[in-house]
């Protein structure tokens, strides 16, 4: 059996942080307690740090398989664990796509054998697997991932038929990226007919619109309510789509929830002239104004959960013209620190972060025993030290594709240690390499 002590730390969990002491024994936490006296355990004194839950991030593209000249599950599962990531749902879009229920089982067996942090997949619809889509067990993955507007790979599901009859029959969470196609394609084709290829990256959001992203994910919220569907809008970007969605009742009673990811929350339009494509996105990262209701919509609980949509691209794609150059970035190394400094800049308070990033996906997902720091609970667990920094340049980045949107940022926190499954996994700017990582199991 092995044994550890973590000492003092702010421990944050369900809206407080309190200094208390924190016992692990093999997988689990046993105990917290204001103080557990020390015997033979592994002993971290954590006084001043804050121990939170491993974030559980429900949006990521690992690439794996058939895109691993961007990324695969081994590397990327080990700049999350860096950032303080201790769980994720990976998309379909791969090649092939996971459109199958053996395609998706091959995946979650690369996982078993390479991952370091604990994994789920997402199954993907398209206009035609609707067969394949009904035989899903919802014990077993995730949920359902349907691109409503076209993305990375190629995976619009647009047949209005389909899209009805998916929302009537599944039972899985229908987690859907929503921009309208026909509103894209006549802004593409405009701004082409302008510009040629060349088109300038301002004018991305203008293309990838507010009124694309509203029409979608207005539609979808419709659909949703007329078949009873269990729908869940991805990477909210825009003001006027936060009021689409509802406040006045809990998570758990919610059938319409809303994401929001970093990058939507960090950046804004201004940043183009200097990231360029190193900050295309779909949706759009759009203005100062939408960033600012986006934090406030997170704030008052009408967008229930923090995600990445880690997504990662070479540098030498990003590198192409506007019309070739694809969307997508990486974020999980980053995206914790990033929200520990908006932390410190007020934006948001530490507990609330840790409902968004780390008990709401739990709760949205229904998964079994994580997202929380509690007696019983997996020991999914992150120390952060708040006074620290971490600076992000190329020569300490984990990621397979050795970017970053944030690179030259320095960020005012710093993630100390990250255990999964209560063994180390990352200390002081090293991966540990114990592999204790488990396939996700659900309680629906
Ligand atoms: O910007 C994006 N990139 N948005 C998506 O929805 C897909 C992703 C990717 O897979 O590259």
């Amino acid at each position: 059996m092995s044994a550890i002590l973590i000492k003092g730390a702010y421990v944050v969990n369900e809206g407080e942080s309190k200094p208390l002491d924190v016992l692990v024994q093999d997988d689990r936490i046993v105990k917290i307690a204001e103080s557990i006296p020390h015997t033979t355990e592994e002993l971290v004194e954590a006084k001043g740090l804050y121990l939170l839950p491993g974030m559980i991030d429900d949006q990521v593209h690992f690439r794996e398989p058939g895109l691993t000249h961007k990324a695969n599950i081994a590397t990327e599962s080990r700049a999350a664990v860096a950032g303080g990531i201790t769980t994720f749902i990976e998309m379909p879009n791969t090649v092939p796509q996971a459109t199958t229920i053996e395609l998706l089982e091959e995946k979650f067996a690369v996982a078993a054998k390479d991952s370091l942090a604990n994994y789920s997949f997402m199954f993907g619809g398209t206009n035609d697997n609707l067969d394949e889509i009904k035989k899903v067990d919802k014990n077993k993955v995730a949920g359902l991932k349907l691109f409503l507007g076209s993305s990375t790979g190629n995976m619009l599901v647009d047949d209005q038929d389909v899209l009805r009859e998916i929302f009537s029959t599944t039972d899985l969470v229908i987690s859907v990226h929503c921009e309208d196609e026909p509103t894209v394609k006549a802004n593409l084709a405009a701004h082409v007919d302008k510009y040629g290829d060349d088109i300038p990256i301002e004018l991305h959001p203008v293309i990838r619109s507010h009124d694309a992203c509203y029409l979608s994910s207005s539609t979808a919220i419709k659909l949703a309510k007329e078949t009873g569907a269990r729908l869940h809008v991805f990477h909210l970007s825009t003001a006027r789509e936060t009021e689409l969605f509802r406040n006045d009742i809990p998570l758990e009673e919610k059938k319409i929830t809303a994401e929001v990811c970093v990058h939507h929350l960090w950046f804004s339009e201004e940043d183009y002239a200097e990231k360029g494509t190193h900050i295309k996105w779909n949706p759009a990262v759009k203005s100062a104004e939408d960033r600012s209701a986006l934090w406030e919509a997170l704030n008052d609980d009408r967008i229930d959960v923090l995600a990445t949509d880690h997504a990662p691209h070479t540098l030498e794609e990003k590198a192409n013209p506007y019309t070739s150059a694809p969307s997508g970035g990486p974020l999980v190394q980053h995206a914790m620190p990033a929200l520990l400094t908006a932390v410190k800049k007020g934006k948001i308070s530490i507990e609330k972060l840790v409902q968004k990033a780390c008990h709401n996906p739990a709760i949205l997902f229904q998964i079994e025993k994580r997202g929380y720091l509690k007696e019983g609970y997996f020991a999914d667990m992150v120390l952060v030290d708040m006074e620290g920094k971490t600076p992000v340049s190329r020569d300490n980045i984990l990621y397979k594709c050795g970017w970053s949107p944030f690179e030259g940022t320095t960020f005012d926190a710093k993630i100390v240690q990250t255990w999964v499954n209560g063994k180390s996994v990352y200390q002081s700017g090293k991966i540990m390499e114990n592999k204790a990582a488990m396939r996700l199991t659900f309680n629906r």
